[in-house]
């Protein structure tokens, strides 16, 4: 069950331009969260930033839990500036995370940008699956998880939209070469992604096409986290559902773009 308690910084560190990594650990016990499942914190003290922001889950250590962010805005800027021994407000584990991996079927992941943060505990879990790992990035200055996938057995196919690292263009075309290359052999897989709109909603369309089982943690801005606002919703073939509530995690399918 989702609660609301105060956390310590352990540990703020950079991972890459304009991406930090903040490990905290709760001061009382919470429930373990599931690869997919998000908190909202609180990046400061009082009313600013009036909302608390929604972040993944990145990885857990013991009874330690990290987020990776993208400083983007005024409450990323001042969690980039949180120190060890800071306290910090946080409500969840929220959402519904990611679906088991059915028997027999190989994943998929596909990343852009920070949207590698809730699909990097996943990997963790299911790399012995031997999965294929999509990664792009604006530029290799951004790219992140690179040591800590190949830590757990994983080398990933990388794009970057300026070519500084992979292949140049967006992770998108990477995969949709891949599909076409491999396609008689896309019989038992399942993709799991996060990242921009445009590339969930391209590889949509590329699932569709190549008949797989795919599906993403959406992001949209929320206010509750809670499902009583309403802030969050987004179309589906079902009718409007809350992301934060029935998401964050979606079948892609089911998405009306
Ligand atoms: C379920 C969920 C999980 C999330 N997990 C993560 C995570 O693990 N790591 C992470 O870095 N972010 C994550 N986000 C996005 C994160 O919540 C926002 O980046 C954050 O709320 C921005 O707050 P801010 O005050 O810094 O920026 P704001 O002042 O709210 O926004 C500043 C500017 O950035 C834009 N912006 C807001 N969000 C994003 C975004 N995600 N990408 C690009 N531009 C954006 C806004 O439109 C605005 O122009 C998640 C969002 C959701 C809904
Ligand atoms: S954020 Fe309030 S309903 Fe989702």
């Amino acid at each position: 069950m989702s609660k609301i308690f105060q956390t310590s910084v352990k540990e703020n560190k950079k991972a890459a331009e304009n991406h930090y990594i903040l490990t905290l650990a709760p001061l009382e016990k919470i429930t373990k969260p599931f690869p997919g499942q998000f908190f909202m914190l609180s990046a400061g003290h009082g009313i600013d930033p009036l909302l608390k922001r929604p972040f993944s889950m990145y990885r857990r250590s013991g009874k330690n839990f990290q987020i990776l962010y993208r400083v983007v805005g005024r409450a990323t800027a001042m969690l980039k500036e949180k120190s060890p021994g800071d306290i910090i407000k946080v409500l969840g584990p929220l959402g519904n995370g990611f679906p088991k991996l059915k028997p027999r079927t190989t994943p998929i992941f596909v990343a852009g940008g920070v949207g590698v943060a809730p699909l990097f505990s996943l990997a963790e879990e299911i790399a012995g699956k031997k999965p294929l790992f999509f990664l792009g990035a604006r530029t290799k200055k951004e790219l992140l998880c690179m040591k800590e996938l190949k830590s757990i057995g994983i080398k990933p196919f990388v794009s970057t939209d300026d070519g500084t690292m992979g292949k140049k263009g967006f992770i998108t075309d990477v995969v949709k070469g891949y599909f076409t290359r491999h396609s008689s052999l896309l019989t038992h897989h399942c993709i799991y992604a996060c990242g921009p709109k445009p590339m969930l909603e391209e590889l949509s369309s590329l699932a569709r096409k190549f008949r797989i089982d795919a599906c993403a943690a959406f992001e949209e801005n929320m206010a509750c986290g809670m499902g009583a606002c309403l802030g969050c919703v987004i179309n589906t073939t079902e009718g409007f559902k809350r992301v934060c509530k029935e998401g964050p995690v979606f079948p892609l399918r089911e998405i009306v773009w």
